[in-house]
């Protein structure tokens, strides 16, 4: 019997698809979660525990209560504009409380957690495609959050034997096949959803930011990968961990790079309609190319992201059609 896992922060977008896959192939996940931005109705069918993970007392209480062996932690905030607002915000949930679990982590003897980043970290692009050892000089409070987390991450490794593997999502995007979860943002920020609730008449326009990068055609380019993409490298990494006892770092994306013109193109064709849109001036902090090299993850961890933007975008409308939350 494998002992359960903890899923701080499993009740959202990116949680709510770790857990079902966890529970499908015979984990034991257990969820904490606040329910500040994540969603009950996202993990129906698992243990929930209500509650901030950067209180030492709950946490100690949930270790307890299930004997948990191993944590994947994906909690944050992740509005870049509200961070570049209200940075003390991020720099306590995203950073500070990290310091929180690790200690926590130490005092039940558990050695294995898989952690959330992003592809914030890196800022400007040096190059076409973003390895784990290029440089990071994020552009943002949030950025610069999930950095500081990471390196306590790795620092934790030698001082308290705690192994991570970090985890780099690109543009997480899409819905699970059976369209019971999926994205669920308020407000809602991201491309895709935005184009859909347009496509779907919620809202009267779609806002393009920004025609005159040095692009091809001028829009920004994003490396976009399916959720459940995303869900798999979170049991490789943690299969990786439990194997290896080695913290490593991983970017996860498709490594193809779409503009956002053709995904509102593409966006338009799955859908049928043919929605309004409107250009504006470019949003502040856009890099002009996001793309990952995910040739460790491919190599170390085996992960193989099966799921094209297509299958993206159909997912995420099938989701937006009969969302439940
Ligand atoms: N975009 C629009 N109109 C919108 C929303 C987005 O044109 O209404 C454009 C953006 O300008 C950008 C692209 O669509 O060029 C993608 O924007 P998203 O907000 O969907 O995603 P980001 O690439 O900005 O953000 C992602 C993650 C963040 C992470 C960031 C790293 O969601 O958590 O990558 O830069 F910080």
């Amino acid at each position: 019997m494998k002992q359960p896992i903890l899923v701080i922060g499993g009740a959202g977008y990116i949680g709510s698809h770790v857990v079902r896959m966890l529970t499908q192939q015979g984990y034991q996940p257990v969820v904490l979660d606040d329910l500040s931005k994540g969603h009950r109705q996202a993990v129906a069918h698992v243990p929930l525990e209500i509650g901030n993970f950067g209180h030492p007392e709950i946490l100690s209480g949930v270790f307890k209560k299930y004997d948990i062996g191993a944590v994947i932690h994906l909690a944050a905030y992740s509005e870049v504009e509200e961070s570049v607002h209200q940075p003390g915000k991020y720099h306590q949930n995203n950073t500070a409380y990290v310091q929180t679990l690790l200690e926590v982590m130490a005092a039940h003897h558990i050695k294995h957690v898989v952690f959330s980043s992003s592809a914030a970290v890196f800022g400007e692009p040096t190059e076409p495609q973003l390895s784990e050892n290029h440089p990071c000089a994020p552009l943002n409070p949030y950025g610069a959050s999930k950095l500081a987390a990471e390196n306590l991450f790795t620092q934790a490794q030698a001082s308290q034997g705690i192994h991570t593997a970090i985890l780099r999502y690109f543009n997480a995007a899409g819905a699970d096949e059976s369209a019971e979860i999926g994205e669920s943002h308020s407000p809602e920020t991201h491309l895709i959803p935005l184009l859909l609730q347009t496509a779907a008449g919620k809202r009267p326009h779609f806002t393009l930011f920004g025609t005159d990068y040095p692009t091809p055609d001028g829009t920004c380019i994003r490396d976009f990968v399916h959720v459940n993409d995303l869900a798999s490298a979170h049991l490789l990494a943690l299969a990786y961990l439990f194997k290896t006892q080695q913290s490593q770092t991983f970017n996860l994306g498709s490594e193809t790079g779409y503009s956002v013109a053709q995904v509102v193109q593409m966006a338009k064709e799955v859908c049928g309609i043919d929605f309004p849109l409107q250009i504006a001036p470019r949003r502040p902090g856009d890099p002009a190319r996001l793309v990952a090299s995910s040739q460790r993850a491919q190599q170390l961890l085996g992960w193989h992201p099966v799921r094209d933007l297509k299958h993206i975008i159909q997912t995420a409308w099938q989701w937006e059609q009969h969302r439940r939350y």
